[in-house]
Parts: C-alpha cells; sequence; structure tokens
C-alpha cells in the first residue's frame, strides 16, 4: 500500500471527528471513552506506519521506531488528541496525522535516529480546567496539584488515569529516557494570517503566555418577584458587570486577547436570582509582563464589584503559562525546508497554546502552521486545504532528510 497523501490524512482527520463523547459534534476529553476508540484506531495507524505502539500513565499515545543507532537519539512529532467541545476535525489531530504520514514515508529508508510519534492526551484544559497534562508529563512536569485537579463529576486526574487502566504512580515514567534531538509539532494556524496573504504555511518563532482561572461571585439566591432590587446580592449580575470590564480591557490594551468562555450560574432558574456564579477567565499576551498586569488588573476589578455588591470573590488561578520562543536552529532548519519546495514561509508568533510551547524550554522545538481557511478554529467549519497539507508533508520530507545530514555530522564531529 502506498504511503498516506494528503487526501489521506484528511480524511483520517474527518473519520476521528466522528469518534466523540457526545451526539451533536466533535468532542474527546482526556482519557474519556471515545479517546479510548480513539486511541484504537490511531494505533492502527501507527502500527501500519512500522511503529511499535503504547500508551504512557500520562495517556499519550505514542508510537515508536528505532533508527540506525538504537536509543542514542530521538526526533519526537506529534501533537493533541483532545478536542474542544463542538471541535472542528483538525487542531492537533492534523499534526499528529502529518507525523504518522511521515513516520510511514520514512519508513523504508532506515533514519540514523529513532522517531518517535506522540499524541499527547490533553491540551485543550476543557475536562479538569488545566491545559497540557501530557505534554507536561514528557516534561516531568505534572506535578501533584495537578493531578488532584477534578472534572464537573468529581474524578480526578490521577483517579481518570486509573480508571482508563493506567498506573498514576508510574507519571514519571512517561518523561523521555532518550536524549531528544528534538520536536517538531504541525498544526493549523487557527487564526487569519496566512488566509488573508493566501500563503500556505508559517514558521512559528514564539508563542504567547496565557492566564486562565476561574472566577466565582458568591452572593445569596432569594425570589426574582419579592427581592427589592437595593436588597439582592446577585452573583450572576456582579458576573455580567466583570464581564464587561474584561472585553473592555482587552479591547483597550493593543495586543491583549481575553475571554470568558463558560458561565455557570446556580440554582440557574428563571425566577430566581443567581446566589453563585463561576465564570472562566482566558488571558494572553505576546509580552508576559502585559498579560500579567492585565490578569491582575481584571483580579482587583471582579474584587471591587464584588464588595460593591456585597459579595464574596473566590479567584482560583488554573494557569500561568509564559510566552515561549521556538528554537532558532530548528526555526532556521525549517526555513530552508520550506524554500526548498520554492516557498519563503513568514515567521508568526502563535495566540493559541500548542504542546510545543511546554516542551520548547527542555526540547529544541519547532512548529509548522498550516493556513486555516476563514481563519475559523475550534468549531466545526475548521478545515484544511490539501494543496496545503501536500506541502507541508514535503517539508516534512525534507526536514527528516535534513535531521539526517544533520545527525550524520553530528555524529562524525569528534
Ligand atoms: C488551545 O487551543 C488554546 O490555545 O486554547
Ligand atoms: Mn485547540
Ligand atoms: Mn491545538
Amino acid at each position: 500500500m502506498p504511503a498516506p497523501d494528503s487526501q489521506d490524512v484528511i480524511s483520517r482527520c474527518r473519520e476521528l471527528a466522528a469518534i466523540s463523547e457526545i451526539t451533536d459534534g466533535a468532542c474527546r476529553t482526556f482519557l474519556s471513552t471515545a479517546m479510548k476508540c480513539c486511541y484504537a484506531l490511531v494505533g492502527e495507524w501507527m502500527k501500519t506506519a512500522g511503529l511499535t505502539v503504547s500508551v504512557d500513565s500520562a495517556g499519550n499515545l505514542r508510537g515508536a521506531r528505532s533508527g540506525a543507532d538504537p536509543g542514542k537519539r530521538v526526533l519526537l512529532m506529534g501533537s493533541h488528541l483532545d478536542t474542544v467541545r463542538n471541535a472542528g476535525a483538525f487542531d492537533g489531530v492534523l499534526g499528529v496525522m502529518i507525523a504518522i504520514a511521515l513516520a510511514e514515508i520514512s519508513a523504508q529508508s532506515r533514519l540514523p535516529f529513532d522517531l518517535e510519534i506522540i499524541g499527547f492526551s490533553e491540551e485543550e484544559g476543557v475536562r479538569f480546567g488545566i491545559p497540557f497534562i501530557g505534554s507536561r508529563a514528557l516534561v516531568g512536569l505534572l506535578d501533584e496539584q495537578a493531578l488532584q485537579r477534578t472534572d464537573s463529576a468529581g474524578i480526578s486526574v490521577a483517579q481518570a488515569i486509573d480508571d482508563f487502566g493506567l498506573d498514576p504512580l508510574e507519571i514519571p515514567n512517561a518523561a523521555r529516557k532518550t536524549p531528544p534531538l528534538g520536536f517538531l509539532e504541525f498544526h493549523i494556524e487557527q487564526g487569519p494570517v496566512l488566509d488573508v496573504a493566501d500563503e500556505s504555511v508559517g514558521i512559528v518563532e514564539a508563542i504567547a503566555g496565557q492566564s486562565r482561572a476561574s472566577v466565582r461571585f458568591l452572593g445569596s439566591a432569594n425570589h426574582a418577584g419579592t427581592t427589592p432590587m437595593h436588597r439582592r446580592r446577585d452573583a450572576l449580575a456582579a458576573a455580567a458587570q466583570w464581564i464587561g470590564v474584561v472585553e473592555h480591557l482587552a479591547c483597550a490594551t493593543p495586543g491583549l486577547v481575553a475571554t470568558n468562555g463558560k458561565i455557570d450560574s446556580q440554582p440557574n432558574v428563571g425566577n430566581v436570582i443567581a446566589g453563585d456564579a463561576t465564570v472562566s477567565l482566558d488571558v494572553r499576551h505576546a509580552d508576559d509582563s502585559l498579560r500579567q498586569r492585565a490578569y491582575e488588573d481584571l483580579h482587583h476589578a471582579a474584587s471591587e464589584i464584588a464588595a460593591k455588591r456585597r459579595l464574596e470573590l473566590v479567584w482560583t488561578e488554573l494557569l500561568s503559562q509564559k510566552a515561549v520562543r521556538m528554537s532558532d536552529k530548528l526555526a532556521a532548519a525549517l526555513d530552508s525546508c520550506t524554500a526548498k519546495t520554492g516557498i519563503t514561509a513568514r515567521r508568526m508568533v502563535s495566540g493559541a497554546g500548542h504542546d510545543a510551547m511546554i516542551l520548547a524550554p527542555h526540547i529544541p522545538s519547532a512548529m509548522l502552521f498550516l493556513r486555516s481557511p476563514g481563519g475559523i478554529s475550534h468549531h466545526p467549519a475548521e478545515s484544511v486545504r490539501p494543496e496545503d497539507v501536500e506541502i507541508a508533508l514535503q517539508i516534512g520530507r525534507n526536514f527528516l532528510d535534513l535531521m539526517s545530514t544533520a545527525y550524520y555530522n553530528l555524529e562524525s564531529t569528534p
């Protein structure tokens, strides 16, 4: 059978989108039943590509193949297999499918280094509110606090790992042993830059930092018809006022994006004043000090709103992830691999978070963005053009060739 081409890569992504834990769209969260079915199918594709398949204790799906010099150096490629709710078919998944295709394409020409393709178990933060569970484990940074986070059913990360048939005590073994040559992640841009410029691919130079928090306003529930306005302690009204402040600050601060994507109001009944409202906060900026200042200003604004309305505020920080620079050397390698296809790729800063940002401080990491038609992502209409996938596959082939040559040169250096 011929190795997968761009059409195969795209149809595999679409096939996986149908493996979902909800009936009306794509959704696969950390170690859910849908994830088990997804791993079975992706595992088969990995085997066809000549990879030995395993699932590590952080739930990452891994396909490995030894090179000519087993256990000496390994090249990592991949992305994540979890999704947001009502997701598109390509965020994360495309990077895993391109990596598997490249493994299969290179199967006959024995690479000098080991190759490992990783389908990270969790990048989005949907189930537990904290992202990057899989990639944090790979670099030995999945701590006890993260393992004790619970989902909406009260199940902890550690329990979810156990329920999946894995051992949370083994998590330290998920960390890499063989020294990595580098990590390469292919990903859709998820924004409009390449599409507007009519360009197929871009090379990521840096990834913006992000802060996430859970912000809870605690007031008291009461009757909607009998409680005078001045006596109310309305948690949802406080949350709404604060959400307005969040949007206003982001609009007034160049480069800042801030989002309240999730709200939980209790008792969530039309004729009862809400006594309890929890809102998610996601704040991002390429400049860490500006992100941090905005985060603190928003915390201060929430405290003031709560105090004026005689409410309690419970602010829980979930993530403070610094902006990260990709490896200059590997970005330059991608420049030359792209140039060989006749394209000059622009350098870009990613506003979206990626597994590469967790790996980059520990492993030389690179990312290639593929155009997102319409700039649409985290939405079922998310798509990718076959011709762009074809170019990405060609760049990936060039990258494997370049790394092989670099490896031989490295090894022959006295
Ligand atoms: C991941 O998609 C993120 O940036 O939230
Ligand atoms: Mn995403
Ligand atoms: Mn992603």
